[in-house]
C-alpha cells in the first residue's frame, strides 16, 4: 500500500448520507455491476456507511445493515455486510476497508455477514473472515404476506455464491454449525 496516503474512516448513517455521496455510490455500482440495485434513499437509513477516505477523495466504501436472523426458536441480530467497492482495486483499501467494519462488529459485539461470489472468497479470507459453505442454500427469505423465496432468485448461475461471517464470540455457533433454515425478513442485502 501507498504508506504516503493519510487514510481515515468517516461513518455515517444511513439517513445521514449527503446527495452527493448516495450518487458516488450509485454510479460505483453501475460501473463495477452494469446497474444499481440499492435504494440508498429509502432502504438503507438505518444502515452504517463506512467511508475510507484518503488525499480527500473516498478510496473504499461498504455498509453494514441491521438485519435479524431467526433459526428454530431464536432470533440472532446480525449486520449484513454489503455495497463493499474499492474505487481503485489491488492498492490495499479493500482491505483496510474490511479491518474499520471488522473492528466495528468488534466493539458492538455483534456478528457481519455476507454473500459473495468465488471471486472474492481470499479477499475475504485474506480480511479475516470464515466461508460457511452450506448456509447460503438454508437461507430463505420470507416476505411479509407469508411467501418464501430462496437463494437461487439472488444467485447467478453458474457462479459459486457462498456466505462469508465474522463473529469472534461464536454468537452464530448454532446457525453455523446446524443444518435448518435460517430466516430472514428482509430481502438480501
Ligand atoms: C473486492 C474488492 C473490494 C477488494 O478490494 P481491493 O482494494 O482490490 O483489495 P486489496 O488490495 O485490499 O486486497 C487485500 C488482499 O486480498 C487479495 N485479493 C484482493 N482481491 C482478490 C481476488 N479477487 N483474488 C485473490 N486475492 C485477492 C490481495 O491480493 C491482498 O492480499 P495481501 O493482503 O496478501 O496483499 C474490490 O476488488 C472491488 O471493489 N471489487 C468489485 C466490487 C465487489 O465485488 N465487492 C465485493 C462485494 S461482496
Amino acid at each position: 500500500m501507498d504508506k504516503k496516503v493519510d487514510l481515515r474512516t468517516e461513518i455515517l448513517l444511513g439517513k445521514d448520507l449527503p446527495e452527493e455521496v448516495i450518487k458516488m455510490m450509485e454510479d460505483q455500482r453501475v460501473k463495477e455491476y452494469g446497474e444499481n440495485t440499492k435504494d440508498f434513499r429509502n432502504k438503507e437509513r438505518e444502515s452504517t456507511f463506512f467511508f475510507l477516505k484518503g488525499d480527500d477523495e473516498i478510496k473504499a466504501f461498504g455498509m453494514l445493515k441491521p438485519v435479524t436472523l431467526y433459526y428454530k426458536d431464536r432470533s440472532y441480530p446480525i449486520m449484513g455486510i454489503a455495497n463493499v467497492i474499492a474505487i481503485e482495486k489491488s492498492k490495499g483499501w479493500g482491505k483496510v476497508l474490511m479491518q474499520k467494519i471488522t473492528e466495528y462488529l468488534e466493539i458492538n459485539i455483534i456478528p457481519g455477514m455476507g454473500n459473495t461470489y468465488s471471486g472474492n472468497f481470499e479477499f475475504y479470507k485474506k480480511c479475516g473472515y470464515t466461508f460457511v459453505p452450506d448456509l447460503l442454500q438454508r437461507m430463505v427469505y420470507v416476505k411479509d404476506n407469508g411467501k418464501e423465496e430462496t437463494t437461487e432468485t439472488h444467485t447467478e448461475e453458474g457462479e459459486d455464491y457462498s456466505m462469508f461471517i465474522y463473529d469472534s464470540q461464536n454468537i452464530l455457533k448454532e446457525v453455523v454449525e446446524g443444518d435448518k433454515r435460517v430466516v430472514i425478513k428482509v430481502p438480501f442485502w
